[in-house]
């Protein structure tokens, strides 16, 4: 093999070496751009329990759903969000005072998810909870209730 047939040996596997690879990362974002692009969130609506799982008194937290469950012998079940609406941070509530403070910015809502004191701009969030047919607790976030909502068992 003389240096002139080494080059164009070594020049055309060079050329379609980059020709596959380009095929190749072509061909590899026509897939991704078929492919969906969906943001997976957890459902909104969903079962937390029978209603004997909740005790009467301080209300009842759900990490995973960031909910508080209260149960109250005379006004039944009310759900409320877990999120401070300032920057989403996750409140605390205090049976001492019947508020929710939350650790981020100082924001304190009163029992009944108002504002009471900021940044917070807006009342916590109060969601739809009814009784599913199996006769566990079915709590809506898409739903928002207001603060006196309350489901009777
Ligand atoms: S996130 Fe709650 S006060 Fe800022």
């Amino acid at each position: 093999m003389n240096r002139r047939e080494f080059f164009k040996i070594s020049w055309g596997t060079v050329g379609l070496a980059a020709l596959v690879s380009g095929v190749g990362v072509s061909l590899a974002a026509v897939i991704r751009f078929l492919m969906p692009s969906v943001f997976y969130e957890p459902p909104q609506s969903f079962k937390i329990g029978e209603p004997g799982d909740f005790p009467f008194g301080p209300p009842t937290f759900l990490v995973d759903e960031k909910i508080f469950v209260f149960r109250d012998r005379e006004k039944g079940f009310a759900v409320a969000s877990a999120v401070c609406t300032h920057l989403g941070c996750t409140v605390a509530h205090f049976s001492s005072d019947q508020r929710f403070h939350c650790p981020c910015h100082g924001s304190v809502f009163a029992a009944d998810g108002s504002v009471q004191h900021g940044p917070a701009p807006r009342a916590l969030d109060w969601f739809e909870v009814t009784m599913a047919r199996d006769g566990k607790l079915l709590v809506n976030k898409d739903k928002v209730v207001p603060p006196n909502y309350r489901l009777m068992v």
